[in-house]
């Protein structure tokens, strides 16, 4: 922690901290000892508690209540038509004030998207943000033509009031429909409610710690919050786009009848339709996922909705990120096996866990450091105690001589300097001060928040110089320690104290975050997972019993638990912005606690309150830019903790802070299918789990588990137990096992990624996406695909030897499997459980039959594993067929000058390769080609039509694999090479 300082003695009382957003007047007491560090009372970060609306007994339904719209004045357009809608009776302003005149605009986009906007028809400059997402800040969806030929028509109603419907042409299937409910639009209200079918099939809607099918009974509330990865609350990104799924039979007379998934039985033939909607609102907001129904609830904004009709999920994944903006291409490196943790405190220390990495022959590719780099927590300086400038040089050359790399985390708080003490300048802030980078309090002066440093200040991402003055800090401290991609954390954006705390109180600086971090006296006992006493019985006896969570080591609730709740009116024409109204279901109830105030205030006067979904996006952008110009030829790579829709153009994230237990695993996978749909594939959780001590059993599980997820990365909390894969002596060989077969698979990973970043194809991918006529399959969640060739089916559970797991493929024997470890397909029912043994250390992998895998050799560097000979591996489908891709480039650049393009084709027992090269000389040799599944060979074998020697040739008719040698140099350089058998 930061330096010790002796507190002032200035007295004043708690409540100070209850007044949100201003400049406080009176300074709080210490909680510590005179000669302490000032620690910032717990009860800073307290404010009234409120009752979320959904569960408050008292709530009225503004549906009872409110009198909806009537449309009048259509205006045909050449993308489709305006109208106007006026309040159909007498104001009910529920939850705010109600607004008499709004405009609607139906425009036929793109043949696959249709957008209707309903704004207040007065939007003045000066709240211009209460409705409207600031212009530049996403990405903007444009008409791209007129007369587009839409496949979904929109109509509408004003019997009893204002009502619209969207249908698919092709099928008159009903997507969205809202005739029937009343549209409710004041200034800090938005509702609209759609009637979705029976059973429906819901997914998206992130960030969410909860099962991949999200359910109907189910409410998703948008309110980034730093929560720790709280099961089915609000967590750090919001991303308001879902995919529906609709399962159908077909009779003969080719009419579709909608079945849902408990009613399917195994080899029947269903259709699937799918389709998404997204919702560009940027407001706090509960969607509420009901029976028969889903309602819209935001705090603020517009209805600007985009339709996509698929119909299928591909094609509504294609039609969404094209909107929003396709994922990030990352660098190759990116996809090796990255170790974390909280609490390496020097660059030799860091250089000792490489070097043990090396030792175990475990590969590592990226050492990371957490918030103990910094001097005092503060953004780019580098602690001369541990990390001193100068020794960074030589440990980061050496790293990146043995091709190994290093991230930083970079905080979004920015620390504010005692202003008594000339020894605690802090050039960032003085120079993002000038640049007038920070957010405000209403009255002008500067927003004083509370993060790991103590006092903090916040960059305004609306104000004119704040870019800049972020992309200098960054490109300066990369002058000192030239780190490879930043980890931005803490972006909600996260305080841990109401309102601006510090703003009369930075005389005490630096202050102590207002709980004791852990392994700090005072902070509860780490506790084991589940299980831990039955399998590592010998350390449970040391272990504490104690039962303590990382929640309750970051406390950030509000204050009262008693039944005495704000509950406010809405006052005519005014925002209560830090009390709305409408209460959402905010995982920390007021939305001031944990988060800055939402009247913190923006250069243009756009206040928090209409932008905090937002920041974390804002920050992600400026950082991708800073190391753009850092490195202008490189992708950047950057991992987020807080996302918006369309984030995934810039950054990769990570699942936030676990729990070190089981259900943190098996949630990692649900999680990770919704970041695919959600447009950022290079998503991963902390393996091992982050908060409390993980054991040797679920760490084993877990690294196997996450070497099949694109961000592979262990990391955990300071004062826990290390949790390096090299600790245990099982989970060195579960880990180099598992990512053996990673390293191996790494060029298809990178081709997956490619058609992610050029064609919005997914990258980790759910069972109902790739089976989509199995309704059976519409929540599977613990097991999963990576890309249309390899399927996961992990241990999830303490104890287990064996694992149940589905082999889809709806007719039986319609689909081959094979198993990764011997290579064989195996003998599987379609549509039931089966039960596979996974001793510890196993992770039964499969390869799908019909695909064809462009393989190199594991080894402990992504640079050394590209350098390898190829492979090519084969596994044919039940016709002998197969089909694969292969993406080559430099692995850094943003517009490579060189590509290859490979397609590789299998029919009647002859495989080919057909190269397409944009300038890439490919160096590896091409070693052998394996196929598996082959019944018989014809003799001789051919390479490019001619004799392979019969000693280069492995036929095992007992496992029906053929291994063909084949050494060549000269495999990649021409158009293309032939295998015949
Ligand atoms: C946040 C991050 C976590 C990090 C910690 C300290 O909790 O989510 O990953 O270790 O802050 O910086």
């Amino acid at each position: 922690m930061g330096i010790p300082r002796t507190w002032g003695g200035v007295l004043g009382g708690l409540s100070a901290f209850c007044a949100i957003a201003q400049a406080q007047t009176s300074t709080p007491s210490p909680t510590s000892s005179a000669s302490a560090q000032f620690t910032v009372p717990a009860e800073a970060n307290f404010a009234p508690a409120v009752i979320p609306n959904i569960k408050d007994p008292q709530a009225v339904d503004a549906q009872t209540v409110c009198p909806g719209y009537t449309a009048s004045n259509v205006q045909q357009t050449s993308s489709g038509f305006t109208a106007s809608l006026a309040l159909a009776g007498n104001s009910c302003n529920v939850y705010g004030t109600d607004i008499d005149a709004l405009s609607l605009t139906v425009e036929y986009q793109r043949e696959d998207r249709l957008h209707v906007s309903i704004v207040p028809t007065h939007i003045g400059a000066e709240n211009a943000t209460h409705y409207i997402i600031p212009p530049g800040y996403l990405a903007e969806a444009e008409v791209e033509e007129s007369n587009v030929v839409s496949g979904l028509e929109f109509s509408w109603t004003n019997d009893p009031s204002f009502g619209f419907e969207v249908t698919r042409k092709s099928t008159k299937d009903v997507l969205f429909s809202t005739k029937g409910t009343k549209l409710v639009f004041e200034n800090q209200f938005v509702e609209f409610k759609s009637s979705l079918p029976e059973n429906y099939n819901l997914y998206g809607l992130g960030e969410s710690i909860h099962g991949f099918k999200l359910g109907n009974n189910y409410t998703k509330t948008f309110y980034a919050a730093d929560a720790g990865a709280t099961v089915d609350i609000n967590v750090y990104g919001a991303h308001p786009f879902y995919l529906e799924t609709r399962y159908f039979t077909e009779g003969a007379d080719g009419k579709l009848t909608l079945v849902t998934s408990d009613e399917t039985s195994p080899n029947s033939n269903y259709t699937s339709l799918s389709h998404g909607v997204f919702s560009r609102n940027a407001h706090g907001q509960d969607i509420l996922m009901q029976e028969d129904s889903i309602t819209y609830r935001a705090l603020g904004g517009s209805i600007d909705l985009y339709f996509f009709p698929g119909p299928s999920q591909p094609e509504v994944t294609k039609s969404y990120l094209t909107t929003v903006g396709l994922p990030a291409m990352q660098q190759y490196w990116t996809f090796g096996f990255h170790q974390c943790r909280w609490g390496y405190k020097s660059w030799a220390e860091l250089e000792d866990v490489v070097n043990n990495y090396t030792h175990f022959e475990i590969p590592m590719e990226t050492i990371w450091t957490d918030i103990d780099w910094m001097l005092r927590y503060r953004d780019f300086e580098n602690d001369p105690e541990g990390f001193d400038d100068e020794s960074s040089k030589g440990f980061i050359q050496r790293l990146h001589d043995s091709g190994r790399h290093y991230v930083p985390i970079i905080d979004s708080a920015i620390y504010i300097p005692n202003p008594e003490d000339l020894e605690d300048a802090y050039p960032v802030f003085e120079r993002g001060n000038e640049a007038g980078a920070f957010l405000t309090n209403p009255d002008g002066s500067i927003y004083v928040g509370a993060v790991w440093p103590g006092y903090t200040v916040f960059p305004d991402w609306l104000a004119e110089g704040t870019e800049q003055w972020w992309i200098d800090e960054m490109v300066r401290y990369h002058q000192t320690t030239g780190y490879d991609g930043a980890w931005i954390d803490m972006s909600e954006i996260s305080s841990f104290c109401v309102g601006s705390c510090g703003s009369n109180n930075l005389t005490l600086q630096p202050v102590h975050v207002p709980f004791a971090l852990p392994g700090e006296p005072g902070n509860p006992v780490l506790i084991y997972p589940e299980g831990f006493n039955k399998t590592n019985a010998t350390e449970a006896a040391f272990a504490s019993s104690a039962r303590a969570s990382w929640s309750s080591a970051y406390p950030t609730t509000s204050a009262t638990s008693s039944a005495s709740y704000v509950r406010t009116t809405p006052t005519p024409g005014v925002r209560d912005v830090n009390y709305p109204p409408y209460a959402i279901n905010n995982v920390k109830g007021p939305l001031a606690v944990a988060a800055i105030s939402p009247n913190a205030t923006h250069a243009d006067g756009t206040l928090e309150y209409d932008m905090h979904n937002l920041w974390g996006h804002g920050i992600l952008k400026a950082t991708y830019n800073a190391l753009s110009a850092i490195s202008p030829d490189a992708r950047p790579f950057i991992l987020g903790r807080s996302t918006f829709a369309g984030s995934g153009s810039y950054a990769a994230h990570w699942g936030g802070d676990n729990w070190s237990n089981w259900p943190s695993m098996i949630f990692s996978i649900p999680q990770a299918l919704s970041m695919s749909l959600l447009g950022i594939p290079m998503f991963g959780a902390d393996t091992c789990g982050f908060a409390d001590n993980t054991d040797m059993e679920l760490c084993n599980r877990w690294m196997q588990l996450s070497a099949f997820f694109p961000f592979y990365r262990n990391h955990n909390i300071i004062g826990a137990i290390s949790q390096e894969a090299y600790r245990w002596s099982s989970v060195i060989d579960a880990s180099k096992t598992a990512m053996a077969i990673r390293y191996q698979l790494l060029p298809y990973m990178y081709t997956l990624f490619y058609h992610a970043h050029t064609k919005a194809e997914t990258v980790m991918r759910a069972l109902a996406w790739e089976f989509p006529h199995d309704p059976s399959l519409a929540n599977a969640d613990r097991q999963f695909m990576l890309g249309p060739s390899i399927m996961v089916i992990p241990v999830l559970e303490q104890g287990a030897t064996s694992v149940n797991g589905v082999f889809p493929g709806l007719i039986e024997g319609e689909e081959v499997w094979y198993d990764w470890y011997n290579n064989t397909a195996i003998p599987v029912p379609s549509q039931a459980n089966t039960t596979i043994p996974a001793p510890l250390g196993h992770i039964p992998v499969y390869a799908r039959g019909g695909s064809v895998l462009p393989l190199q050799q594991a080894a402990l560097t992504t640079r050394d594993a590209r350098n390898s000979p190829w492979d090519i591996l084969v596994a044919l489908a039940k016709d002998g067929s197969a089909t694969g891709k292969l993406y080559l480039d430099d692995g850094v650049s943003v517009t490579p000058d060189a590509t290859l393009h490979a397609e590789f084709k299998v029919e009647n027992r002859k495989l080919e390769t057909i190269i397409e090269h944009g300038g890439w000389v490919e160096e590896n040799s091409l070693r052998n080609v394996t196929i598996w599944g082959v019944e018989k060979t014809k003799s001789p074998i051919k390479f490019n039509g001619k004799v392979v020697s019969a000693k280069n040739v492995h036929f095992n008719g007992d496992k029906h694999t053929l291994v063909v040698s084949l050494s060549s140099a000269s495999a990649w350089t021409g158009k293309g090479w032939s295998l015949e058998w």
